[in-house]
This record gives structure tokens, C-alpha cells and sequence, in this order.
């Protein structure tokens, strides 16, 4: 697989054409930015686990019935993923209220509610991805009913495949956000990363957190967790 031109620069990753029309490969960049760009560092060994990270889970996925963008794993930080329109909506699944929830409701982190939540946000940093709902989506001409409807069931099954791989290693899935495609043929695929920056991962024994939350918040050892989250699911998966 030959790569062509940068096709597009994002905070976290580089998207490069590939010599096969239906192809795109994802590169994953050191680069850490957290409250739209105001925090930024490097932190060395990211990209390398995140590829490693996203490249498991999405396989994972694959191989358990939720089509996604991930083909394979090419180099290092790289990925060869399927070309997708994207769907800017960011789906945010929660397990457990922390972040963004806890604030706006004022509810302590760490609460667990009985039902799995599901909020929807645009994505567009402009206006900060605002939380909508469906009828916005529905009227913004974003998405139908119908595939709002399956993406909340794809959303579903991806937290309850990912859920029980992190009970295996010892995490609890707190939250994490996930975007979507439509696919040449119209088929609607997960086209996302899946990564300690996206994800809200809880340490089962300690509950130290073991996500970005710790480059957020200055926590320290970033690059050691990312690292030790990588060697539970690989060890996760080969259980
Ligand atoms: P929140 O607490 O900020 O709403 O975030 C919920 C989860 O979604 C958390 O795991 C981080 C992830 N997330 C992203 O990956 N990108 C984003 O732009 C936002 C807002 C959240
Ligand atoms: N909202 C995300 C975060 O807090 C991304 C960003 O702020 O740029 O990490």
C-alpha cells in the first residue's frame, strides 16, 4: 500500500490518501491537546500506542460483528482504514457520570446510573461541540431517524463488547465517545479512533484513572499508563 498526499491534519492524527481509491491511511501523532488546544504537550509514545490501542479494539470489534473503518494495522502509528463520509456527530456512551455530565448536572464523578447513557454532540469546535438531540440532527440534515436509531444500537453493542474486553483487563469503561460513516454502498460503520484520549478508563482495584484525564488534569505518568493500557487489553484478548 503506497501513501499519497496529507489529506487532512486533525489534533491527534494525520489522514493520508492511499494509491487504492477506497483506502485512506491514519497516522497517530504524539500530540496531546486537551480543552480545544489551550493545553497542548508531547507526549512521546502516544501515537504508537494509540495505533496499537485503537488497532486491537477495533479488530476486536470487527471480529465481534460491528463493521468499522479499521482494515489493519501497517506500521508502528499507522492504520489502513476503509474511506467513509463522515457523520460529524460525536456519540458520548456513559457507564459511570464523570467529565462533562458530572459538571453540567452537578452530580459527583463516579455515580452509577442505572440505565447506559447516550448524548449526541456536533462536532465542530467552533461552537465548542454543543450537546443536541435527534431532532436537531434530524433537522440540521445531518442524519435520519432512522440512522440515529442505528447508531445508538451499533453504539450500544460497541459498549457491551468493549465493556466486558476492559472487565477482562481490569478497567472499568467509564465512557468514551465514538463517530461514524456511511460507507460507498450506504452501510453506517464506526470511523473512529478508540484510545485513552477518547475513552474514560478506571483502574478496578485502585480507581486511578488510566485515560487523558491524567494529561487533563496533571495527573503525571501519561506515557506509562497509555503503555500499561495497551499490555491489559493485548493480555485481554489473548485470555
Ligand atoms: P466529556 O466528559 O468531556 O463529555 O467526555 C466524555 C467522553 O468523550 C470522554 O471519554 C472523552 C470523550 N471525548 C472525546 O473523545 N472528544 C471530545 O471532543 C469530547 C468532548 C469528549
Ligand atoms: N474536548 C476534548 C478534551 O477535553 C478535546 C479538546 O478539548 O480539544 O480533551
Amino acid at each position: 500500500m503506497q501513501q499519497q498526499e496529507l489529506l487532512y491534519e486533525g489534533k491527534s492524527k494525520l489522514i493520508f490518501k492511499s494509491d487504492k481509491e477506497d483506502r485512506i491511511i491514519i497516522q497517530f501523532k504524539d500530540d496531546a491537546t486537551a480543552f480545544y488546544n489551550i493545553k497542548r504537550a508531547r507526549i512521546e509514545n502516544k501515537g504508537k500506542m494509540n495505533c496499537d490501542i485503537s488497532s486491537m479494539l477495533l479488530g476486536y470489534l470487527n471480529e465481534n460483528g460491528v463493521s468499522t473503518h479499521f482494515v489493519e494495522k501497517i506500521d508502528e502509528n499507522k492504520q489502513l482504514c476503509r474511506v467513509v463520509e463522515h457523520i460529524p456527530i460525536e456519540v458520548i456512551v456513559r457507564n459511570v457520570i464523570a467529565g462533562s455530565m458530572a459538571k453540567r448536572l452537578g452530580i459527583e464523578e463516579g455515580v452509577v446510573p442505572e440505565n447506559t447513557i447516550f448524548d449526541i454532540c456536533l462536532r465542530g469546535e467552533e461552537l465548542g461541540d454543543p450537546l443536541v438531540n435527534d431532532h436537531h440532527a434530524v433537522a440540521l440534515g445531518i442524519a435520519t431517524y432512522e440512522e440515529l436509531a442505528k447508531i445508538y444500537e451499533i453504539s450500544a453493542k460497541v459498549n457491551l463488547l468493549l465493556s466486558e474486553l476492559f472487565t477482562k483487563a481490569g478497567i472499568t469503561l467509564v465512557d468514551f465517545k465514538i463517530e461514524f460513516g456511511r460507507t460507498e454502498s450506504g452501510e453506517l460503520i464506526l470511523a473512529d479512533e478508540l484510545t485513552p484520549d477518547t475513552c474514560r478508563l478506571w483502574d478496578m482495584a485502585t480507581g486511578e484513572r488510566m485515560d487523558k484525564d491524567r494529561f487533563r488534569r496533571d495527573l503525571g505518568r501519561v506515557r506509562e499508563t497509555y503503555e500499561e493500557v495497551a499490555c491489559r487489553i493485548h493480555n485481554a484478548l489473548n485470555k
